[in-house]
């Protein structure tokens, strides 16, 4: 349900359990390529989000909610209804299937199965399944008008906000009912609307047309690049990946565990759109030497030449970005490259895209405590100085911009701006347990897809953490999509 392609829907299947509950805190140094589930400890401490009284957590999970729907709201309130039920490109729903589907699966988890209120529309169930209707297909179903799906969300989130009233929220691992416990399933539920935020997005940048979307530009860069170093030594030895006690991690990012990592060099920024341009006047795109068997193979079959919305201009490069054709800004990360482009600039460059293991712990590794933490930065939600997040801005910020959320050892904007490829399969961490559904992100696991992080200018914080996974096909790049490079560090420890 995370992936920026695969937001499933599926029966709910009512656990039986609680949640895991464990410490993120590194408990043991022995071995330095150990990597399994910690014992179980008390949940606290500083790696602990603070909402943890019921109150607190009912405020958390309405401000959640209500700002997930402004967001939606906004997003398919700026077109006509002709542009709503238009499909902009085979890979997206119409925008009026995602507005009902959101309100659909907000009745099942929280009016349904958290509330145990009988079902309002269940007749609409399999037209707004995921897994029934491929997005392709989704435009011959007999959807709800935009009148009728509006009217239907509200509907279902004026019940949803009277069960979140009465629900008796209980601290996660608590007796009680685990959907309750730290008021997870309403968190699921705000992340779920803001991930189909982010998909209406991309849906809009697909779209030709008007501009329909503005928003102010992201701030210029706050330090010269030039004047750090652009990569960064991370040193070896095993960290915390994963989490057991962020309250609204889904079952992906779950369970915390040690995971070993030798020592690498990391850039200290992501790819900039300078650097991709070097990569494409060096004939990169041309050269086999550079590209993976499949990557050559998809690079020819696509005739890929540039990131997707680029386009010749002379000598120099434009890109369509939400509507506006523009000059291609110099020092921003690139955006909109597939796995396959990523990979191949990183071996032209003499260099590897990071492993997720080396980018959750370049992210989140405090050297000093020896302890993973929420964000590079720290423990504190994202606010506008750490990271560019929440759709403030239509595209990301130039490297540079958000020095208050580097990481301690001068990693920057690891969090926000574009999501960054990884070199990784994605698969299960050790101690894996679907909650709370199979089609949650199980049946996902595999080499079809490679995992993404950071989140992205479009991503908003409730869904954007320094344990959240994000999943695609190597071939995908109409997804706001970047990446970093990195080496080994031999000899270093
Ligand atoms: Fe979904």
């Amino acid at each position: 349900m995370t992936s920026s392609t695969h937001y499933a829907a599926a029966r709910p299947r009512r656990p039986t359990e609680g949640r895991q509950t464990v410490s993120d805190e590194l408990t043991s140094r022995s071995d330095e390529t150990a990597s399994g589930a910690l014992a179980s400890v008390p949940a606290s401490g500083p790696g602990r989000s603070p909402a943890a009284d019921p109150e607190a957590l009912r405020e958390r999970a309405a401000t959640a909610l209500l700002t997930a729907r402004d967001r939606t709201l906004a997003l398919t309130g700026c077109v006509d209804d002709d542009e709503l039920k238009a499909q902009h490109s085979p890979l997206m729903s119409p925008l009026v299937w995602d507005l009902a589907h959101v309100g659909n699966q907000e009745e099942i988890w929280l009016v349904r199965e958290a509330g145990r209120r009988p079902a309002l529309r269940p007749e609409l169930d399999a037209m707004y399944d995921a897994f029934q209707h491929p997005r392709a297909d989704r435009p011959a179903l007999p959807l709800l008008s935009p009148d009728r799906a509006r009217a239907y969300i509200a509907d279902v989130r004026e019940h949803a906000l009277d069960v979140l009233d009465r629900a008796a929220l209980k601290q996660a691992g608590g007796r009680g009912d685990a959907l309750l416990g730290d008021a997870f399933v309403f968190g699921m539920i705000a992340q779920h609307e803001q991930q189909h935020d982010e998909t209406m997005l991309a849906t809009h940048q697909l779209r030709r047309g008007a501009a329909a979307l503005t928003a102010a530009d992201p701030p210029p860069a706050a330090v010269d690049p030039a004047d750090l170093p652009c990569e960064v030594l991370v040193p070896g030895g095993p960290f915390v990946m994963g989490t057991s006690t962020e309250p609204w991690a889904l079952d992906n990012e779950r369970p915390a565990h040690l995971a070993g990592v030798p020592a690498f060099w990391l850039d200290t920024f992501p790819v900039t759109n300078a650097a991709y341009r070097r990569f494409i006047d060096d004939d990169g795109y041309r050269d086999p030497r550079w590209w993976s068997d499949a990557g050559w193979e998809h690079r020819q079959g696509a005739a890929l030449e540039a990131p997707l919305f680029w386009q010749r201009d002379g000598d120099g490069w434009l890109r369509r970005r939400f509507g506006v054709v523009e000059p291609v800004p110099p020092h921003e990360p690139v955006m909109h490259v597939c796995w396959y482009e990523a990979d191949a600039y990183a071996r032209w460059a003499g260099r590897r895209l990071p492993t997720e293991a080396e980018w959750e712990k370049a992210a989140r590794h405090d050297p000093d405590g020896g302890r993973s933490r929420r964000y590079p930065w720290g423990d504190a939600d994202p606010g506008p100085q750490h990271a560019n997040l929440g759709q403030r801005h239509l595209r990301p910020a130039p490297v540079g911009a958000y020095p208050d959320g580097a990481s301690p050892l001068g990693v920057h904007q690891l969090i926000g701006d574009v999501w960054e490829w990884t070199a990784s399969d994605f698969l299960p961490h050790p101690g894996f347990t679907a909650y709370p559904y199979k089609e949650y992100s199980e049946v996902f696991f595999g080499p079809q897809y490679k995992v993404l992080r950071g989140g992205a200018f479009g991503v908003d914080p409730v869904a954007c953490r320094g344990t959240f996974r994000n999943w695609d096909h190597p071939i995908r790049r109409q997804i706001f999509s970047g990446f970093r490079t990195a080496r080994d560090a031999e000899g270093v420890r």
